[in-house]
């Protein structure tokens, strides 16, 4: 079901080919705080026809629209430039861009994996959609944006080449977001701010539902010499 949210935002795929586009990924994963570094992985990815990226921008409906984008560059001055929607292919789809200009105000990434890992996590082997990276600019946060941002993607992945039937992601456990001893090594002290609410119950609140957990998934360094395990929950969502 489409989200009360979904008309706030519309989505133009990442141009992977544009240096700007590159850029200004590689802003929003360190305003993010999290895989800037792996920007250039994503490059790769999307040449081959893999993981994808689009941006999220906020829709003509939205009230105050202009005022929003300013409070946004506010924030991140970085991102005053607009970008030009010039993404010529989607997952090796070839599509005609339009050339507008925009300021996006997030991104999300969408990925198919591979039969057998779905398998391994109890998923069938096709028809599965994998959600990565979203992120939603802090100066707008509780707008509905990220809600309106997982809606329209959800929407995307129904539809043809991709036809899903689930969404899938992973995300940072909420006791890793909540208890003390692990959130102060992972956010503050002028690194991120702490989220106010977890992921996990975030993602809930959309109505996705915690399928299998995994310990020390993989190591993080947050800060320079400081490591961390990190625990991951997996979730998903019937979206047809
Ligand atoms: C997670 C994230 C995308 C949420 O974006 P957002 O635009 O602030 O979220 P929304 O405003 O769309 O929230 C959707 C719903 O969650 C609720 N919600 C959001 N933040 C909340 C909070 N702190 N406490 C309680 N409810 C909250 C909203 O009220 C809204 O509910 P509604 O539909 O009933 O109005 C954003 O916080 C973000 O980018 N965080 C940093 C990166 C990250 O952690 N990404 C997820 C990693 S997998």
């Amino acid at each position: 079901m489409s989200s009360k949210h979904a008309s706030k935002i519309e989505l133009i795929p990442w141009d992977h080919t544009s240096p700007e586009h590159v850029q200004r990924m590689y802003d929003q994963r360190v305003a993010c705080g999290w895989r800037a570094d792996e920007v250039p992985l994503w490059v790769e990815a999307a040449k081959k026809g893999g993981k994808i990226f689009y941006w999220a921008l906020l829709s003509d409906v939205v009230p105050d629209r202009e005022k929003l984008i300013e409070k946004h560059i506010e924030a991140y001055p970085k991102e005053a430039t607009r970008l030009r929607d010039t993404a010529a292919e989607i997952r090796l789809v070839p599509r005609q861009p339009t050339n507008a200009e925009f300021i996006p105000i997030g991104h999300v990434a969408v990925d198919i994996h591979e039969p057998e890992e779905d398998m391994k996590l109890g998923l069938p082997p096709t028809g599965t959609v994998w959600i990565h990276q979203l992120y939603i600019s802090r100066a707008l946060h509780r707008g509905g944006f990220g809600a309106g941002t997982m809606s329209k993607i959800e929407t995307l992945a129904t539809q043809s080449p991709m036809n899903a039937n689930i969404m899938a992601l992973d995300t940072i456990s909420k006791e890793m977001q909540t208890v003390p001893a692990f959130r102060d090594v992972l956010y503050g002290e002028g690194r991120i701010p702490v989220p106010s609410i977890s992921n996990e119950d975030w993602y809930t609140g959309l109505g996705y539902n915690a399928f299998k957990r995994e310990k020390d998934a993989f190591v993080s360094e947050p800060k320079q010499g400081v490591s961390v395990s990190i625990d991951l929950v997996y979730m998903k969502k019937a979206i047809v």
